[in-house]
């Protein structure tokens, strides 16, 4: 059993709901979740054969940038994984009406696995960890996630990522013609995250290209998710490409999607994060939320071969010109920012 008492077994693998490839069925649940009080939503679990995520919510009303940096970072240092942040912009009225919370709070949610700690028990774990402040309120409540694991495989057609690539499922592939220089790759993500389709990994798609067109580029890709960032470099002309994760279904699928594509060779994946990475690489690629960006920037930058690229996307528009700032400290230089819909990819370089 684990310890209530310790707000890091939060970091136990609830590995679904917060993906973005599974966002869209996820957010649907918090639209739903979000008409009912965290009381009502306890009443409701069904008793059997139901799938449940212990969700934690950390609300700050009236949330100034001093009390979300602190709560940001106490939560990041306590190795909390499966985090979801959400304040005014990334509020999204399609799928959280009736508004959750008032204008100007920040929500911090936390997925789990349940355990038999009392409810009451972890929010007060959390809340002697946190900072004391009268505008934090945290609830635990639990959410019926049955079928969510599968939902999207439903969404999931054969999609053009990027001018040359195209992604598919196992059980879609496509029979048309296909372009000259076009690379089919077959993906599945399984539990873990990247179909391809979603548009962080666009942009990463979009960006390798003509990043690693010379065929002597190494790649390394931090989150590796499926592996599809992996596979696509060096299917594109990369000459290797090692991929980490801390998930291990993401590095499990990876491997097995590496294979399939016939880069089993060329394609390596461990699970762990960036620590376990030594050496310089000619491409760094993370496509991971911002503030674990933030997190691991110094060795992010370390990783980059002189003369070599960091990419870096998972990023909303409004978050980029942080990425910007705190990534491209001398020896690097801001190349460019790319965006597709709300999201952009930051391209950096290492002077030589
Ligand atoms: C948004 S997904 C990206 C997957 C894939 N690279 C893509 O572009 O579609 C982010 C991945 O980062 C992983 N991740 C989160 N924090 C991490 C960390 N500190 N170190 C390594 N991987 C991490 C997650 O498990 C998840 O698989």
């Amino acid at each position: 059993m684990s310890d209530p008492a310790d707000p890091r077994d939060a970091a136990d693998t609830a590995d679904t709901a917060d993906t973005a490839d599974t966002a869209s069925t996820a957010n649907t649940t918090d639209a739903t979740a979000s008409s009912h009080n965290a009381t009502d939503q306890q009443a409701t679990v069904p008793s059997t054969d139901a799938e449940i995520l212990l969700c934690i919510d950390i609300t700050a009303e009236r949330c100034d940038e001093a009390l979300d940096d602190e709560i940001t970072w106490t939560l990041i240092e306590l190795g909390v994984q499966n985090l979801e942040r959400q304040d005014d912009e990334t509020w999204s009225e399609l799928v959280e009406e009736p508004r959750p919370r008032a204008r100007g709070a920040v929500r911090w949610r936390i997925h789990r696995l349940p355990t038999e700690d009392p409810d009451d028990a972890i929010a007060d774990a959390f809340r002697a960890a946190l900072p004391d402040d009268e505008r934090l309120e945290i609830v635990v409540w639990r959410r019926d996630v049955t079928g969510y694991r599968t939902a999207w495989r439903d969404y999931f057609k054969p999609a053009r990522v990027s001018d040359r690539v195209v992604v598919h499922p196992p059980w879609d592939r496509p029979t048309g013609a296909l372009a000259a220089g076009a690379e089919l790759i077959e993906i599945d993500p399984g539990m873990a995250f990247g179909t391809g389709t979603h548009e962080t990994t666009r942009l990463c798609v979009a960006a390798l290209d003509p990043l690693v067109a010379s065929g002597r580029t190494r790649v390394l890709d931090v989150g590796c998710g499926s592996g599809i960032l992996a596979i696509a470099a060096v299917r594109l002309g990369a000459t290797e490409a090692l991929g980490v994760d801390i998930d291990p279904d993401a590095t499990r699928e990876a491997r097995r999607n590496a294979q399939v594509n016939g880069v089993g060779d060329r394609c390596a994946f461990e699970t762990g994060s960036i620590e376990r990475t030594e050496g310089t690489w000619e491409l760094v690629i993370a496509n991971i939320l911002p503030h674990v960006l933030r997190s691991m920037s110094r060795e992010l930058r370390a990783r980059v071969a002189p003369g070599g690229h960091l990419l870096l996307s998972g990023i909303l528009a409004s978050e980029a010109p942080l990425i910007e700032q705190v990534f491209s400290e001398a020896p690097f230089r801001h190349v460019g920012t790319e965006r597709l819909g709300d999201w952009t990819s930051v391209l950096l370089v290492r002077e030589p």
